[in-house]
């Protein structure tokens, strides 16, 4: 089969004639073969595969793209990089490669196209095109990736035993591509990343991070979720999921499966963000259940504080992970620590007040919260699932309401505290955060509005109740 149409930039066209000129054989594999022939845009990532130097072939293209191209050469890997316009372009030369059992890092040799072609991850990824003249666009396919294509099949070119322990990282690469472009994993092949699951260890977290988040932000991530469960990875990477898992019945009371009931919280969310960290957030919203776990003869099942519990170990888990410790993390731990309360407030009778309070605490992320916790709604019961839509309706119209009003969400205390020694004639003292507390307070039950008149007022009054006077007015 011919594809020039994927070869249609003319970048295509300068490698073609540096391969000619360098009497060197070149393919476009990988990435952009595989999503070019799955009919997805054509990706701005190219790997190169030269039969030959591959960093000298790079040296070359960079010379014919003029001064418009930026070159990066890893001579310990044997490889190049070129950023031209908004492309980049990797080049390697062909290799065989032989693994030790410590590490991911390969002896390297060169080798024929075909050598390159065993050693990649699977078959969808060892599709070739031919940059060479004589049969240029040709796919070059050795081992049926196309109609591992059509068939939505994720194989290895060899024995899967091989390919997986050789790399371990290929495993998780395995079940992100099956999540993302909605394929099985071929029979075999599950099997032996089940069976070269610890193999994971000697991968960084880094890499395994990154394919967990690419995991976290397909269109369905229980779809990846599941498969790292049925391989036993998902015992490695995250326990504290796998904590969740089973229902416990105590005389005749029994709650809900933790863990599946997270993984369809995270597909419902998915459908409404792309936020990685919100969907992270959902993935960790009840991981302080496991802990936190009690019967209780006259309630039932009770999981007291697991929201505050749950927001700990999101800090441990990130740092262990290698997940960034900044605001991110932060976030997160601020979602799932107040992931019950739009809920608490949803059950009751909505007051004003207790809306203003989760403004409060919530700032900018009340919407986020307000988005986890309608995907937390799994329910199966069609009149439940209704009633608790509605609620969060209804706690959505407040919000939008007590805002217009309040604007809470940005709380800057209408009185500062400068403002509160001057009046008073006070030094700096725990007087003046008493005061301003009183006030943030007032403003939150709505014994005042949000306004500079009516809490100076307010003020005036709490000192005096403290014994103090206002000079300054
Ligand atoms: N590859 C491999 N084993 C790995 C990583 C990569 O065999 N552990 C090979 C595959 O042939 C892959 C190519 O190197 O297609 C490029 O890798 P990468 O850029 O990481 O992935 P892509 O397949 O391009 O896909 P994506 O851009 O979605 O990550």
């Amino acid at each position: 089969m011919n594809h020039k149409d994927a070869l249609k930039d003319p970048v295509f066209k300068t490698l073609n004639e540096v391969s000619e000129s360098m009497g060197l054989s070149s393919f476009v594999i990988g990435g952009f073969t595989r999503d070019y022939l799955l009919s997805k845009e054509n990706p701005k990532d190219i790997d190169i595969v030269v039969i030959g130097n591959g960093i000298e072939y790079a040296q070359e293209v960079s010379r014919a793209l003029k001064g418009s191209s930026e070159i990066s050469v890893f001579k310990n890997y044997g490889t190049a990089m070129i950023k031209y316009k908004d492309l980049i372009l990797e080049f390697v030369g062909a290799r065989k490669e032989s693994y030790s059992e410590d590490s991911r890092n390969p002896k390297v040799a060169s080798g024929s196209l075909e050598d390159d072609q065993n050693r990649r991850d699977f078959t969808i990824n060892a599709l070739a095109l031919s940059l060479n003249t004589e049969d240029f666009g040709d796919l070059v396919d050795p081992f049926n990736g196309m109609g591992d294509l059509e068939n939505k099949c994720i194989k290895t070119p060899l024995d899967p035993d091989i390919t997986y322990s050789d790399d371990p990282l290929r495993m998780m690469r395995a079940i992100r591509f099956a999540t993302q472009l909605d394929f099985k994993i071929e029979k075999d092949s599950l099997n032996a990343i089940e069976r070269n699951k610890e193999r994971i260890s000697i991968v960084s977290n880094e890499r395994i991070v990154d394919e967990l988040n690419k995991i976290i932000l397909a269109p369905k991530p229980s779809l990846g979720f599941k498969l790292l469960h049925k391989t036993g990875l998902l015992h490695y990477i995250l326990p504290e999921l796998i904590a969740l898992e089973g229902i416990e019945e105590i005389e005749g009371q029994r709650h809900k499966d933790n863990f599946w009931h997270t993984l369809e919280v995270v597909d419902n969310i998915s459908k409404n963000t792309d936020n990685l960290w919100l969907r992270w957030a959902a993935l960790l919203h009840d991981i302080g259940k496991a802990p936190t776990k009690r019967f209780d003869k006259t309630i039932g099942w009770t999981f007291h504080g697991h929201e505050f519990i749950g927001s700990k170990m999101v800090y441990k888990l990130f740092k262990r992970l290698h997940l960034p410790l900044n605001e991110k993390m932060k976030y997160v731990k601020k979602i799932v620590s107040m992931s019950s309360r739009p809920i608490v407030i949803a059950e009751d009778f909505v007051t004003d007040s207790a809306v203003r309070r989760l403004i409060f605490d919530a700032g900018e992320d009340i919407e986020d919260l307000m988005t986890l916790c309608e995907a937390d709604i799994t329910t199966k019961n069609p009149k439940k699932q209704r009633r608790y839509k509605n609620n969060f309706k209804i706690v959505r119209q407040k919000i939008v309401e007590v805002e217009q009003r309040d604007h809470i969400r940005n709380f800057q205390p209408p009185i500062s505290g400068e403002e509160i020694i001057k009046l008073f004639n006070l030094q700096p003292s725990k007087e003046v955060g008493i005061i301003k507390e009183a006030i943030k307070e007032a403003i939150l039950e709505g014994e005042i509005p949000n306004e500079y008149e009516s809490a100076l007022e307010f003020t005036i009054k709490k000192g005096e109740s403290m014994g103090l006077k206002a000079s300054n007015i």
